[in-house]
């Protein structure tokens, strides 16, 4: 077997309930398959600004340096969101971690579960066989451009800025992932208005004259909105850039069924870090319902992508898959059309994975 050091960083809310999870169906699968796999916390966010005053503590970043891969759960704390004017923010960890270990390509695969068809508020017929790959681009654009206010207060404004550099390498990562699928891919911007969406552009089409054999396609932001819902089996590889990407794939949750269904893979220069695209939930924090799923998920992608392990990974999501198809469900992916599940909590359900890796 393999020995892998992975950093755990619960953060907020939901972040601690479910990434117990994600962290149980790693040391299941180490011990099915003979892998040594050691555990360690680190604190980010809320937690870690209470404890510290600081949302990214140099501690954690130094464990995140030292690990094989890290499992990350969500920050956030309704303190923040309700007063816009306080300084120190959970978020601001995230986004230095981000920053600090290069992770530039975040992954955010949109797989619906048969089992799901009828969890979603889409209808069924327009979901079924939908399969994309959001290539979210982790690391520029408004996000961290200068930010400024001036000393009035009354003005403010995010520069929203990218270099060549920054979208040629993903788009490059996005291009050989669509070639390992059906060779499709879609680049979203906005340049029919934005300078720093006509650089994105330019920059894709030279990148697509390197893979003439996948299907480039350009759309506007607003448009690929409306398509996503519309025919979301038209979409492969999607490719955009770090704001619409946020927003796309919250709205895309919704062709797997559930936020609590998302799982994402950011990688770049050094360490992988597997995360819910889900926050802290601050509606059902504390309730024991959230869907553990995402983060589930997020560790299954954790021991393909970083790992090497596809069997293992393979065997998480069949676990998944089965627990689903045994009816069992969280609230937030129950059939909206039949009584016929078993709603169950987040403790419930995780433990219905782990008998189903057994
Ligand atoms: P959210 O993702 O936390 O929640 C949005 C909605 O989805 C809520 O109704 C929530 O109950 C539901 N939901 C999310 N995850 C779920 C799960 N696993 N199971 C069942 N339902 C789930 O977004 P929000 O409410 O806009 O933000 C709450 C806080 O989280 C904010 O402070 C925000 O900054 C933070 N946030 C953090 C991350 C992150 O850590 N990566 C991501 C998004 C938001
Ligand atoms: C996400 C979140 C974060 C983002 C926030 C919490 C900084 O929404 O991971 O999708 O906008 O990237
Ligand atoms: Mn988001």
């Amino acid at each position: 077997g393999v020995e892998k050091k992975i950093l755990v960083i619960p953060g907020d809310g939901i972040g601690q309930e479910v990434t117990a999870w994600g962290q149980k169906v790693l040391t299941t699968i180490a011990a099915n398959f003979n892998h040594t796999f050691t555990f360690e916390e680190g604190l980010m966010g809320h937690v870690a600004i209470e404890a510290t005053g600081d949302p990214l503590p140099d501690e954690t970043l130094q464990k995140a340096r030292s690990a094989d891969a890290i499992l990350f759960g969500a920050i956030g704390h309704a303190k923040y969101d309700n007063d816009p004017t306080l300084k120190v923010r959970p978020e601001q960890g995230l986004l230095k971690i981000r920053k600090e270990l290069g992770l530039y390509a975040n992954l955010r695969p949109i797989k619906l579960f048969d089992e799901l068809l009828e969890a979603s508020s889409i209808k069924p017929e327009i979901l079924r066989g939908a399969d994309i790959l959001f290539f979210r681009e982790l690391t520029g654009d408004v996000y961290f451009g200068e930010k400024k206010r001036t000393e009035d207060r009354n003005t403010a404004s995010d520069l929203m800025i990218y270099h060549r550099y920054e979208v040629e390498r993903i788009a490059r990562k996005a291009y050989e992932a669509a070639r390992t699928r059906r060779s499709k891919l879609c680049s979203v911007d906005k340049a029919n208005v934005l300078e720093a969406s006509r650089l994105w552009r330019e920059v894709v089409q030279e990148i697509a004259k390197e893979y003439p054999d996948v299907e480039t396609e350009h759309m506007f932001i607003d448009n690929a909105a409306m398509q996503l819902i519309k025919d979301p089996k038209r979409f492969d590889v999607v490719l955009t850039g770090n704001l619409f990407g946020d927003i796309l794939t919250d709205e895309a949750s919704q062709i797997a069924g559930s936020m609590g269904m998302l799982a994402s893979a950011s990688v770049g220069d050094q360490v992988g870090f597997y995360e819910p695209i889900h926050g802290s939930a601050h509606d059902i924090a504390g309730k024991g319902i959230a869907n553990p799923l995402a983060s589930i998920l997020s560790a299954a992608l954790m021991l393909d992508i970083s790992f090497g392990l596809k069997m293992e990974s393979q065997r998480v999501i069949k676990a998944v898959e089965a627990t689903l198809r045994q009816g069992y469900r969280t609230m937030d992916i129950a059939n909206k059309h039949t009584v016929n599940d078993f709603i169950m909590g987040t403790d419930a359900m995780g433990a219905k994975v782990l008998e189903n890796l057994n």
